[in-house]
């Protein structure tokens, strides 16, 4: 790196957040090393080979049994946490919805932070996954317009990746009405501050929302980048994220 980038990029914004991060790891160093194999290594081998041996089939392509290669959802796994920074944030209690095989969470304990995984009971190979993982599951269809259970303490994070439960890819993919009242429900569940962190899936025609609901997320407060959208403190009310009129 030329001296003067170095030193153009130490009085500046991306400067700080880099040093704060840098900081923050020395702090963190007696944590579990974030490395897929070293991962890997703390699931109970012989038990893993029994649910492969149950559920694998060749060439699984999109289908569940994808998720029984771990190198990849590990990796995958570990970069959400990375993106998220929880390798760098002090202990969390997540909720994480459509939890899927609990690969997000299970590594998220291994750091220290605690959680709850929601999802339906219709693969049975997540159900052996996350029993085997320790990933505690509530079972739990989410629909539109119904409001989630009662979970007990609120949670610091909520996470959502590839998202299914809005009706991906049907033609009843639910729209800003659906989204208001998932998020005005959600917001009980948030501790002060709390953050969302959604991942949408691609549609059929290639899009993760429509513009309307692109702006539906902004003005409530959301940062949008492409699939992501992240509510980094609470979910307030509509109004209070709309520009005053004067
Ligand atoms: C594409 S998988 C993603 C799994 C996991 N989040 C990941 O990224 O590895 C979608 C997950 O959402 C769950 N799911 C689908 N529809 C749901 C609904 N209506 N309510 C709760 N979970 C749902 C599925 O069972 C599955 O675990």
């Amino acid at each position: 790196m030329r001296f003067s980038h170095k030193i153009r990029k130490l009085v500046s914004g991306q400067g700080l957040a880099s040093a704060r991060k840098h900081t923050l790891r020395i702090f963190r160093l007696n944590r579990f090393p974030l490395e897929t194999k070293r991962v890997i290594e703390t699931i109970d081998p012989a038990a893993f080979e029994q649910i492969r041996r149950r559920y694998a089939v060749e060439n699984p392509g999109e289908h569940w049994p994808k998720y029984l290669d771990l190198d990849r959802w590990i990796s995958i796994n570990i970069r959400r946490i990375r993106e998220i920074e929880l390798d760098l944030a002090r202990r969390r209690h997540i909720l994480d919805l459509g939890c899927g095989a609990g690969y997000f969470l299970y590594i998220a304990q291994l750091l220290g932070h605690s959680g709850i995984g929601l999802d339906v009971d219709f693969v049975p190979m997540f159900s052996d996954v996350t029993r085997l993982l320790g990933v505690r599951r509530v079972i739990q269809r989410i629909r539109a317009f119904d409001p989630l259970p009662d979970l007990g303490a609120k949670f610091d994070l909520v996470t959502a990746f590839m998202i299914c439960f809005n009706n991906h890819k049907q033609t009843n993919l639910w729209g800003v009405a659906e989204w208001e009242f998932f998020l005005d429900d959600l917001a009980r569940q948030l501790a002060p501050r709390g953050r969302v962190w959604l991942e949408l899936n691609r549609e059929y025609d290639g899009t993760f929302y429509t513009p309307e609901l692109k702006t539906f997320f902004q003005r409530r407060g959301a940062m949008v980048d492409e699939h992501k959208i992240i509510f980094t403190s609470g979910l307030p009310a509509p109004a209070l994220t709309l520009p005053v009129a004067r």
